[in-house]
């Protein structure tokens, strides 16, 4: 019986763990599974109401540890985490993603010797200014076991030098935890709430630092944004770090005179529900890159770079940088291209079955 504790910390961790937690409870001769939450994010709207959406437990274990700066935060997520595995005595630690909890607790355990296995490693945006791309590398370099959610995956870390045996192709995670919800999501009323049910239109999510942190930045974006929502009115569920630019740059009352309805974070289902009605999704999200691919729904990444290619190559995603001009004009093209997602494929193991394979690949 090996004894996993699953580490999440931040809101892009939830709906990874919850699929791997299931089925490590439904193999229970095989595996003691434990929650461990850094409490990274800590809000109702960015992380109780996704265990509630998810049907995960109360955390076995809870860090609180809460938002501090990127040094700050690290380091105490090592230093609550590390008596934990002491005490705990794991086989493995699994960690997911790319976030700060992510490599804290990966750090800690590769200091213990305690194993570590890495879901979504090997993806790269060759970005090392994004706080991220400096966790994958990192959390990569000291894991044990490197799960992939596609080829490039594997690829990206045999040229950094990572032995293959370490490295196992699963598919991706999320989409486990996509195809799982998106019968129960139609339940959700929230197309009602915001009156767009039956209606076109848009989605938009926006919270990378280097595009709501600097006033110049998010005001040009803003400006294409306000130009695609005369065409299709865009929903604007904003995460805390970019409602607090919006309030601090002024640009509060522009949003609410014009078509994009700005609201508060949405818990998982609702927020399923909504992008999977979209005509076009706008995001500078890592997941919802992936999640527009699963279902077919253009996607315009507002970025310079992204670690997910597959979703270009394969999928509906477009990489459209942060040029104002570039994005309203690739908006109207997309919107005017019926055969867009023609194309379009799911790339190979995004079939609800990751789950499975990271808990097989955990026995070997
Ligand atoms: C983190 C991840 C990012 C991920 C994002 C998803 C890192 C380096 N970044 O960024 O990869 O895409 O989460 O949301 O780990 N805040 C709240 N309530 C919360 C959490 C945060 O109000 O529950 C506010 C705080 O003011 C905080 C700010 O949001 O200072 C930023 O939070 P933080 O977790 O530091 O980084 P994110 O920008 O959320």
């Amino acid at each position: 019986m090996l004894k996993v504790l699953n580490i999440v910390g931040a809101r892009p961790n939830f709906m990874k763990i919850a699929p791997i937690y299931a089925e490590m409870k439904r193999r229970e001769s095989e595996f003691l599974p434990l929650i461990v939450h850094t409490g990274q994010h800590y809000d109702a709207a960015m992380s109780d109401s996704f265990f509630v959406d998810l049907g995960m437990p109360t955390p076995d274990v809870h860090l609180n540890v809460g938002s501090a700066s990127h040094a700050v935060q690290t380091a105490k997520i090592m230093m609550e985490f590390e008596p934990i595995v002491l005490g705990q005595q794991p086989d493995w630690v699994l960690v997911v993603g790319d976030v700060n909890s992510t490599i804290a607790c990966a750090l800690v355990c590769a200091k213990l010797g305690v194993k570590v296995a890495h879901v979504e490693a090997g993806l790269r945006s060759r970005d090392r200014t994004m706080p991220e791309e400096v966790n994958r590398i990192l959390t990569d370099a000291i894991s044990d076991l490197l799960l992939t959610p596609s080829p490039d995956g594997d690829e990206n870390l045999k040229a950094e030098g990572i032995p293959e045996s370490k490295i196992k192709l699963v598919g991706n995670v999320m989409i486990d935890s996509l195809l799982r919800n998106l019968k129960i999501a139609e339940s959700s009323q929230v197309r009602e709430n915001l009156e767009v049910a039956g209606k076109d239109y848009a989605v938009l999510t926006l919270h990378r630092p280097s595009n709501v942190d600097e006033k110049e930045v998010f005001s040009g974006l803003l400006e294409s944004l306000l130009a695609i929502s005369e065409r299709l009115p865009i929903v604007f569920p904003a995460h805390p770090r970019t409602q607090s630019r919006i309030e601090e740059f002024g640009f509060a009352e522009k949003v609410a005179n014009s078509n994009i309805k700005l609201i508060e974070p949405l818990g998982y289902l609702d927020f399923m529900r909504l992008y999977s009605g979209a005509k076009l999704v706008l995001t500078d999200s890592g997941g919802l890159q992936e999640e527009t691919t699963a279902l077919g729904i253009p996607c315009l990444t507002l970025r310079e770079n992204t670690e997910r290619p597959i979703t270009i190559e394969m999928g509906t995603n477009i990489l459209v940088g942060t040029n104002p001009e570039k994005i309203k004009q690739t908006a109207f093209e997309v919107l005017a291209d019926t055969n867009f997602t023609a194309h379009a494929k799911i790339p190979p193991l995004w079939d609800g079955k990751t789950a499975e394979r990271i808990c097989d690949a955990l026995l070997v």
